[in-house]
């Protein structure tokens, strides 16, 4: 992949690149293809990173669907996909990290304590060996988004973090690797987080400004939904993750909740 980076900058061919942990769907594609808008070539990776699960997380059980993926990459115009085995990323004796600060804090910071370091150490590794003009990442990871945004801008990564709209589910649970997980209740259940996140932004469009009543609002659905554990609903700053005095065109209102044991997370520009 490195040799063939390489070969492609010094030809002069642009690279988008779409990093993913695989089991593709829908979300992972409008990235592929909008990468494939942009760019000469489309490098996706597919890497289950162990560096970003807890102890107690999925990392064993998470999804894999390797000639799956592969169909979808082709049907959707990808060029290169990248999946290297965990012993090569994380090679024997491997000990240096990159720890975005402040951006990790809080949501899913809070409960995921050493994921977004797993995040950012990973994408830093990846957008070095595959070295893409323009890199896409989906807004349903909206902390995600900002960490590596973040870590582009302070270690000079030379390329351009793109941010794609999160692709959803009829009615409207945003589409997930880890929907799967869901039973047939469960997966109902799940929907409400979109609904909440409806509601919230009805009453913002309404002319509500103040962020504890619009959190309230977002709450209140929430709770209508007895399998729904909720973790956080915050209002945030899109760029610092402060929370706002006021409501303003760039606060984000984000959810977090499980069902089932399945942690599922949303998040909407108010
Ligand atoms: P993964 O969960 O596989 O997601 C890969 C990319 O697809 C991420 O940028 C994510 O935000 C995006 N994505 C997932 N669901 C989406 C949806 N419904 N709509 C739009 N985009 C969606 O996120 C990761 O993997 C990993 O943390 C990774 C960045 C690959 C680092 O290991």
């Amino acid at each position: 992949m490195s040799a063939r980076a390489h070969a492609l900058r010094a030809s002069g061919k642009s690279v988008g690149f779409v990093p993913t942990m695989g089991c593709l769907h829908e979300g992972h594609l409008s990235l592929a293809r909008m990468a494939r808008a942009e760019n000469d070539i489309v490098a996706l990776s597919i890497f289950v990173n162990p560096a970003q699960f807890g102890p107690d997380e999925d990392l064993d059980r998470y999804p894999r669907d390797m000639e799956g993926d592969l169909d979808k990459c082709r049907f959707a115009g990808v060029d290169i996909v990248f999946a290297p085995p965990a012993s090569e990323m994380y090679q024997e004796g491997h000990c240096t990290f990159v720890d975005v600060g402040r951006v990790k804090a809080g949501l899913c910071g809070g409960s995921r304590p050493g994921h977004f370091r797993g995040v950012a150490t990973v994408v830093g590794k990846l957008f070095n060996i595959v070295r893409p003009v323009r890199s896409y990442f989906g807004q349903k990871d909206f902390q995600q988004t900002v960490v590596i945004k973040r870590m582009a801008r302070d270690l000079n990564f030379e390329t351009e973090i793109i941010v794609g709209e999160t692709v959803r589910e009829p009615d409207g649970l945003a589409m997930s690797s880890r929907n799967r997980y869901l039973k047939p209740d469960e997966r109902k259940a799940a929907a409400a987080i979109y609904r909440a996140l409806m509601a919230a932004k009805a009453l913002r469009d309404a002319g509500e400004r103040d962020p504890a009543r619009i959190v309230k609002k977002a709450g209140e659905v929430l709770s209508a939904e007895p399998m729904l554990e909720v973790e956080y609903i915050e209002a945030v700053d899109a760029v610092t993750l402060d929370k706002p005095e006021i409501i303003n065109d760039n606060s984000v209102l984000a959810i977090a909740a499980s069902v089932g044991g399945t942690r599922l997370i949303d998040n909407i520009f108010l």
